[in-house]
């Protein structure tokens, strides 16, 4: 690849992302899952292999596909599957962005059979799943990491307690108040909260247009 015009300024440089949704297994044939489409994190993946980076898109169940030679699809189905899998990447990487709804709960125990509706009520038991985020936070060397946060209220605070929490360099606010924005549509309306405190508020855009938004702002960032 010739990068002539100065325009693949991510060239050399390996981007982990997260996609989609998790599911957890509550026994052979049904699982807890949740609505991401897994939309976003694939047009990140494609805006980042469109500007040079070799791309890792570790993602769970979804119908979003790619061929784009630079980007390497590792599927995953459980959070825990996702924790391991993107482990085994973050040290290479230099740029991690973590879009995927993981599931913070899990079945304690996974039935081995299916189950039956002998009783009128069921109780399952679930537990806290890994953090995934917070895991690289704890571990990040040069790495600049940058999570996604879904709230429905007080937004600014939560979000910017993740930043702080999660040691992230970068947060990307997701309102689920916005209409048009969230998990199935094809637009979303974010804000980013970077560590130094910058507030970027943006208006309804295509989910392509945040991913090249979102990439502007971690290129700036990096080379400042
Ligand atoms: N995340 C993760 N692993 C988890 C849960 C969340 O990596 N087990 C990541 C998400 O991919 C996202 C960020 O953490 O980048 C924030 O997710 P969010 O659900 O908004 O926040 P939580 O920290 O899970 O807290 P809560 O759901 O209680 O608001
Ligand atoms: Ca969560």
């Amino acid at each position: 690849e010739q990068d002539v015009l100065g325009k693949l300024p991510l060239r050399g440089k390996k981007v982990l992302i997260t996609a989609g949704p998790t599911y957890e297994a509550i026994d052979p044939v049904r699982f807890i899952g949740n609505h991401s489409s897994g939309k976003m994190g694939f047009e990140i993946a494609k805006a980042a292999a469109n500007l040079g980076a070799e791309v890792i898109l570790v993602s769970g169940p979804t119908n979003q596909k790619t061929t784009h030679s630079n980007i390497q699809v590792c599927p995953v189905v459980s959070a825990n599957d996702m924790y391991n899998e993107v482990h085994k990447h973050f040290d290479s990487s230099q740029i991690a962005i973590l879009s995927a709804a993981v599931a913070d709960f899990t079945p304690k125990v996974v039935a081995s059979q299916k189950i039956k509706k002998k009783s009128d009520t069921l109780t399952l038991q679930l537990e806290k799943t890994k953090d995934i985020l917070a895991s690289l936070g704890a571990i990040k060397k040069e790495q600049f990491l940058v999570g996604f946060a879904l709230e429905t209220n007080n937004e600014l605070e939560n979000a910017k307690g993740k930043l702080k929490r999660k040691n992230l360099n970068l947060i990307v606010l997701n309102s689920l108040n916005d209409k048009g924005a969230g998990f199935k549509t094809d637009t979303n309306k974010v804000t980013f909260i970077d560590d130094k405190d910058n507030i970027l508020e943006f208006q309804l855009k295509s989910k392509t247009e945040v991913a090249s938004d979102l990439l502007n702002k971690i290129i700036s960032e990096i080379n400042a």
